[in-house]
């Protein structure tokens, strides 16, 4: 989104021992109220308040801060500042209310955003830091006290999720890990706005009392009135979604025909010519993008790994492990897998029975690589997995050869990647083993292969059937495989 703004701090009011007001946004000339970025501490008797001008320039811009309480409940806005008009005055009573108000609806909810969280470095208290950071929607809000003998000094900033997640330690409060003297007591991440207001969960470092987490609005609003002002024409169409795979956000426009000097100009458009609205798209990527919007259930679903063109896959959603692309399903006989060069190319089949996707597409899929997992049920109903970091396999000019490593769990690694490098063959495009022949089925054969997922149903222990037979003392026999990529 664009955000051609300027931000004019304040200069921040000087933190008074004492001071027992609430904590405000404090910005001045924003073109939208929710912009704001710093916050101030209020004295006694003051509220937050948020205020609208119509600048002398024609266009709309917000000041936030602080304000004495009686301010608010009379008109004495003056009519004009050196800036503009007062159009609108609201005041509210609670901590960092007033990012929102004379018509400016606020931040979106979460979590649709990412936290506000405070963002400073060197401080020797965390309750002086007055700047805030809007994190992305995969931030959360991170505070860290260091002690490096010059004394205590707290950092606070947006942190990466995963970042957070990777160290699920320092969800719980101290970071266990550093138990040296460089740093000390606190290591935090957290979700909630202004969350990291201070060093520890309960915000209860003595004195300072940290922001609440959701305000209370108690509006006390001055409506001042505008001056014959800009009429707005009809809203245009909804714009296209900020997400195509999950929830996002759209606007619309209206423009205003400002009429004062019986001109039509859109000199005066502000804030309440553009109106948002949350939106949801299921346009994605992949079952893996599906299941991390909601969908969780497995089944047949359209997928749009170019963007622009979809098709149907069959989606394994596994709670754990998320949603993984079906490659290839048998679980009753009912699909002759001895099929040609071309069928394999195009696939056979249908999603909710057995099937092969087809090389074509699988192809387009694995490039880059992709993980691939074999989930396996012998015929005593024991279900066993053979999983891979990097599958790939080439496109038809290379006869769709196939390229497999990072073994990462099930028999041994040598089942699959065996196979590595090898073209895909068919009876009808056979290698110099004729393995393709021998074995009633279609796959990338060596000479020829510990695992056949594609050969005769029902067919036990023998290498035709559907086997494993890495350790050839052992044959496995399967009567339900799915080969499936994330
Ligand atoms: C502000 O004024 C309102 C209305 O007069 C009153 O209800 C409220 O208690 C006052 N708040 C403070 C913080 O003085
Ligand atoms: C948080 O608050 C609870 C109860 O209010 C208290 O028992 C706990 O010790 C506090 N934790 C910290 C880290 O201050
Ligand atoms: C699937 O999603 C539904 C609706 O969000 C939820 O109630 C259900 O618990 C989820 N099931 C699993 C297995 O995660
Ligand atoms: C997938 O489901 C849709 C809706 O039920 C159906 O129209 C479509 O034919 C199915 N596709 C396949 C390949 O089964
Ligand atoms: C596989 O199909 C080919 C062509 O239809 C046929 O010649 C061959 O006998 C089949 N093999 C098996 C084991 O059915
Ligand atoms: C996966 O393998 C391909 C070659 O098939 C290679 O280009 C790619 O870098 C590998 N990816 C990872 C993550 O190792
Ligand atoms: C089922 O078969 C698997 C693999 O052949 C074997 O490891 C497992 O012990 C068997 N389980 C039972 C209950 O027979
Ligand atoms: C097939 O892959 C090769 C090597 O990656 C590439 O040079 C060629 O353009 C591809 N052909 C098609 C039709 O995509
Ligand atoms: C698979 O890809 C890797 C990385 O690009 C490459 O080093 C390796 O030679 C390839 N293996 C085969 C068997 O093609």
């Amino acid at each position: 989104m664009m955000r051609e703004f300027i931000i004019i701090l304040l200069t921040s009011l000087v933190l008074r021992p004492g001071a027992a007001g609430p904590l405000c946004f404090s910005c001045s000339s924003m073109s939208q109220a929710h912009f704001c970025d710093v916050t101030e501490r209020c004295g006694d008797h003051q509220v937050c308040y948020v205020e609208e001008v119509l600048t002398n320039s024609g266009h709309i811009k917000y000041t936030s801060g602080c304000v004495y309480n009686q301010t608010c409940t009379k008109s004495v806005i003056s009519d004009h500042t050196a800036h503009g008009q007062v159009t609108c005055l609201d005041c509210c009573q609670g901590d960092m209310c007033n990012n929102k108000g004379c018509g400016d609806t606020g931040p979106m909810v979460r979590p649709y955003r990412g936290p506000y969280c405070f963002q400073c470095e060197h401080q020797s208290h965390p309750s002086e830091c007055e700047q805030l950071n809007i994190c992305d929607v995969d931030q959360m809000c991170g505070i860290q006290e260091h002690f490096d003998g010059f004394g205590r000094q707290y950092t606070s900033g947006c942190r990466g999720k995963l970042e957070c997640q990777t160290h699920t330690h320092m969800l719980v409060g101290r970071d266990v890990r550093f138990t040296d003297k460089r740093v000390d007591r606190c290591n935090i991440c957290c979700d909630d706005d202004f969350c990291n207001y201070a060093c520890s969960q309960n915000h209860s470092t003595s004195g300072s009392t940290a922001p609440t987490k959701a305000p209370i609005l108690q509006h006390i609003t001055a409506p001042i009135t505008p001056a014959p002002g800009p009429t707005f024409g009809p809203w245009g169409e909804w714009q296209p979604c900020t997400r195509t795979c999950g929830r996002g956000w759209q606007e619309r426009y209206r423009k205003c025909d400002d009429v004062m000097n019986g001109l039509l100009s859109s000199a005066s458009c502000s804030r309440s010519g553009v109106d948002t609205r949350e939106c949801f798209n299921d346009v994605c990527e992949d079952c893996n993008a599906l299941y991390s919007i909601g969908y969780n259930v497995s089944g047949n679903y359209t997928i749009y790994p170019d963007q622009t063109s979809g098709y149907d896959v069959y989606c394994e959603m596994q709670p754990g492990s998320g949603g993984w692309i079906v490659l290839q399903h048998r679980f009753d006989g009912s699909e002759m897998f001895n099929r040609s060069f071309v069928e394999y190319e195009h696939g056979f089949g249908d999603l909710n029975g057995e099937f092969w996707l087809g090389l074509e597409k699988i192809s387009k899929l694995t490039n880059p690589g992709r993980k691939v997992e074999f989930r396996l049920q012998t015929y005593n109903g024991t279900w066993m997995t053979l999983d891979y970091g990097n599958f790939s396999v080439a496109n038809a000019s290379q006869q769709y050869a196939l390229n497999v490593s990072q073994h990462i769990s099930g028999f041994s690694p040598e089942t699959f990647e065996y196979n590595s490098g090898e073209k895909f063959y068919t009876y009808d495009r056979d290698n110099i083993d004729h393995c393709a022949v021998r074995r009633f089925a279609g796959w990338w054969f060596g000479s020829c292969t510990y695992l056949n997922i594609n050969g005769e149903y029902g067919l036990r222990d023998d290498e035709s059937g559907i086997i494993e037979h890495f350790n050839n003392l052992h044959y496995h026999n399967f009567q339900t495989t799915l080969m499936m990529i994330q």
